[in-house]
């Protein structure tokens, strides 16, 4: 079977993590990478074997490649999105894809005028366990969907400089609630502050309404010196709860107590493999530019509900 050839643009903390994940893939062919930092550019293309470049305009001529991994700093996302769907290469860009809704919208139909494959970096839809959460939502296993807890904290990543929490962390979980629920939100409520980060936001408490009266509820921030990644759902009959960095799940009813156990497999490599296949065998992917812009609207009304101290409410 002919490989999918691939590059990364932005190879530091996280773009070199796909680069390595498509050098393993038996499906990909890692062609080059790009990053502006010519040094790094060069370590990371000796240590994958790869083509080094600092402009991905010029990497992007090269007509071998099929499909990019846009991992650059949070605001230039988009701009490095535009430029490779405009050279007519497929498209997995990191969350948050975009600055703005504006820069989302205009990727969806630049990818969609180009039938290019355009995906969003969402990593958590790749965990079984989670998985497993939203089967047993969408099959009412757990009765009725009443409320779903997440916290993601975690010191603050000092190399995050150019967005804050909301945009970077929680919007993972922004996601999740889309996912489980396989619906979106109708409003809206957050708070958000600053107690180190000069800039941005590093802590937000965000609340998410449902038309059926459902909520959600999101912890995140920079400030906690250790790290959890959680996930509680409660239902009318169970409640389950997943810890995404264990992946552990457990299963809690009136009648039993189960922890069900998936193999343990790298969710980036999940999520690449997958990435290739819709490419290769022209599937629609799991995560799609809507499902970007969907979040990133959810993320700039709880920006917006905090500065106002008011209810958002959304439009979808
Ligand atoms: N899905 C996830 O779980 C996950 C995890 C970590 C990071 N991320 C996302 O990945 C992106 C990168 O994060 P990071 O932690 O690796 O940041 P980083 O600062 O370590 O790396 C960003 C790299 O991009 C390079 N860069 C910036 N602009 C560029 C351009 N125009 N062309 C080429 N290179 C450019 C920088 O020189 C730097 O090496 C962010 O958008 C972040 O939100 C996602």
């Amino acid at each position: 079977m002919k490989k999918l050839n691939v590059a990364v643009i932005g190879t530091g903390f996280w773009g070199r993590n796909h680069a390595r994940v498509y050098r393993e893939l038996p499906s990909t062919e890692l062609v080059g990478i790009c990053d502006v930092n010519a040094e790094r550019a060069k370590i990371v293309a000796e240590q994958f074997n790869t083509k080094a470049y600092t402009s991905s305009s010029r990497m992007l001529k090269n007509k071998e490649i099929d499909a990019v991994s846009i991992c650059t700093w949070s605001t230039v996302l988009a701009k490095e999105a535009f430029k490779t769907l405009k050279a007519g290469k497929h498209v997995l860009v990191e969350k948050p894809m975009a600055t703005n809704t504006r820069q989302a919208e205009q990727l969806i139909k630049t990818a969609e005028e180009n039938a290019l494959h355009l995906t969003v970096g969402f990593l958590m839809r790749f965990i079984p366990g989670l998985q497993h959460i939203r089967k047993a939502v969408e099959k009412k296993e757990i009765g009725e969907l009443v409320c779903v807890t997440a916290k993601r904290v975690s010191q603050w990543p000092e190399r995050i400089g150019d967005v804050g929490v909301v945009k970077d962390t929680a919007i993972h979980d922004i996601d999740v609630m889309r996912y489980i629920s396989n619906e979106s939100p109708t409003s809206v409520y957050a708070k958000t502050g600053s107690m180190r980060h000069r800039q941005f936001e590093d802590y937000a408490q965000l609340m998410l309404t449902y038309e059926d009266e459902k909520s959600a509820f999101i912890e995140s921030n920079w400030l906690t010196p250790y790290k959890t990644r959680t996930l509680t759902v409660t239902g009318s009959d169970a409640i389950m709860r997943l810890d995404y960095i264990t992946q552990d799940l457990w299963i809690e009813s009136a009648k039993e107590s189960l922890q069900p156990r998936y193999p343990f497999n790298e969710p980036l490599k999940l999520e690449l493999q997958h990435f290739a296949e819709c490419i290769t065998e022209k599937k629609k992917p799991i995560i799609t530019g809507s499902d970007g812009l969907e979040a990133l609207i959810i993320a700039e009304a709880a920006l917006q509900s905090s500065a106002r101290n008011r209810m958002i409410k959304l439009r979808h």
